[in-house]
Formats: structure tokens, C-alpha cells, sequence
């Protein structure tokens, strides 16, 4: 993974919502924490080109997110802070396949690869429920894989573990810390963070902290004031 920032900013009806920064990721594990409105989602969303750099360049494995935005997407698959919106077709399986129907793929190859992250994630069970009747932590790893299923070498996940209770949590934690994939994990989780090999700490619009999670979560807790 090499995704690079090149004095990058962002504004949004003419106030800057992220002050320029310039720094490559490549680690395979990164966090990314601060307050609410601190720029997190704002600077994820970069990287997928969902947001548009005022100034400046976001590349993805080379990919420019501007000029290439369909190239550097397939490098990156994102999981929204809300996963039922990503989620199009109502049943579990059709869900996962839909990225690969509409990537070309035969018919006996999406079965395959379907059936192949059904099982990765321990959710072969869930192949034909309805994806609106499935619980948080269930929802979550739908989420994970129809995006996975397509190959991209990263995932980004906005607080993936928001909102779910021990249980769901755990199981969407140990599933994130089990992955191939590089990932970038923004959370308000701060043990699932620490385990983490760089963190980032957001804060009213700047980067104030990159480095080694525990040094980071420390500058955290001195701008949270507590
Ligand atoms: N599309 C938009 N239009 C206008 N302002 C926006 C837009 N998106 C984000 N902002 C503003 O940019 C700032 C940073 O928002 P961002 O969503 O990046 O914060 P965050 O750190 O992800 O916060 P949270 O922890 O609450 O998710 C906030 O002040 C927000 O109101
Ligand atoms: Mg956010």
C-alpha cells in the first residue's frame, strides 16, 4: 500500500475543514482518532474521492483520486460509518455478488468468489437472509465482505464498531485483526486502536499527532482535556 497526501486541504463553502498536510501511509494496520468534526471522515473520504482536495494531491498506489477516481477506488474499498447505506441488493448473497456482476465476472466465478467470503467470515449462515433483518454486528460483516469480495489490497472502515454491543464488537474487532488486507480504522475505540502500527490523532482541522498508537492516544487525551 502506498497512498500519499501531497499538500493537501480542505475546504468545504469556503472554510477549511483540513489544514494542508503531507505524509504517505504505508503501514498495514493505521488509526485514525480525534473529536467529533476533527477532519477524520473528511480525510478517509480523501482517499476514495469522495472529497476533492482544495489544494493538493491524494494518489492511491499511484492512482490519482481526481484524475483516475474508478482506478484508485478498486485499489481501496471504504465501509461507511453506516454500512445500510452501502448495502444494495436485499439478500445477503446477492449483495456480495452484485461488485463482481458488475465487474463481468461469469456466472460459476461470482459463485465461487461468493462463496468464498461467505465462508472467510464465518457467515455462510447468512447467505439467504434479508440484509435489513440482520443484527449490527451481522450487518457490519456483510458490509466487509461485499466490499472484499472484489479484491481491493485496502479497506478503510469509518468507526466500524460504533453503535454494537460487546459481542458484535468483538466479533467485527477480531475479524478487522484478522484481515490480509492493509486497513485504516477510524474509532472512538481506543483499545482496538492501541493494538494498531501508526495512529493519526485529528484535531480541529490539523494533523497534531502521527506516529506509534500509544504516544498518539496520549496526545488524544491532552487535546480531549481528559
Ligand atoms: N459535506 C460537507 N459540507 C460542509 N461541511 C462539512 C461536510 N463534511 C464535513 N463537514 C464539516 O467538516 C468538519 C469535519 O467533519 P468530519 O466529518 O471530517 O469530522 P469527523 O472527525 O469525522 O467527526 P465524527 O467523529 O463526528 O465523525 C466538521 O465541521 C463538519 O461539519
Ligand atoms: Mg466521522
Amino acid at each position: 500500500m502506498d497512498i500519499r497526501f501531497t499538500s493537501v486541504s480542505v475546504s468545504f463553502g469556503g472554510r477549511t475543514v483540513l489544514q494542508p498536510l503531507t505524509l504517505s501511509l504505508t503501514e498495514r494496520r493505521i488509526g485514525i482518532i480525534g473529536l467529533n468534526g476533527s477532519g477524520k471522515t473528511t480525510f478517509a473520504r480523501l482517499i476514495n474521492g469522495l472529497v476533492k482536495p482544495a489544494s493538493g494531491t491524494v494518489t492511491v498506489n499511484g492512482l490519482d483520486t481526481v484524475k483516475d477516481t474508478s482506478a484508485a477506488l478498486a485499489e481501496a474499498g471504504f465501509i461507511f460509518q453506516n454500512p445500510q447505506h452501502q448495502i444494495i441488493m436485499p439478500i445477503v448473497h446477492e449483495d456480495i455478488a452484485f461488485g463482481l456482476k458488475n465487474r463481468g465476472l461469469k456466472a460459476d466465478e461470482i459463485e465461487r468468489r461468493t462463496a468464498a467470503v461467505l465462508a472467510r467470515f464465518g457467515i455462510a449462515h447468512l447467505a439467504k437472509r434479508r440484509v435489513h433483518e440482520l443484527s449490527g454486528g451481522e450487518t457490519q460483516l456483510v458490509a466487509i465482505a461485499s466490499v472484499l469480495v472484489t479484491g481491493p489490497g485496502i479497506l478503510i472502515l469509518d468507526e466500524p464498531t460504533n453503535q454494537l454491543d460487546l459481542k458484535n464488537r468483538r466479533l467485527v474487532e477480531n475479524t478487522i485483526a484478522g484481515l490480509d488486507e492493509h486497513t485504516i480504522v477510524i474509532s472512538h475505540d481506543l483499545p482496538l486502536i492501541a493494538k494498531f502500527d501508526r495512529v493519526l490523532v485529528f484535531h480541529e482541522s490539523r494533523l497534531i499527532a502521527d506516529g506509534p498508537a500509544e504516544d498518539s492516544i496520549r496526545a488524544y487525551h491532552a487535546v480531549a482535556g481528559c
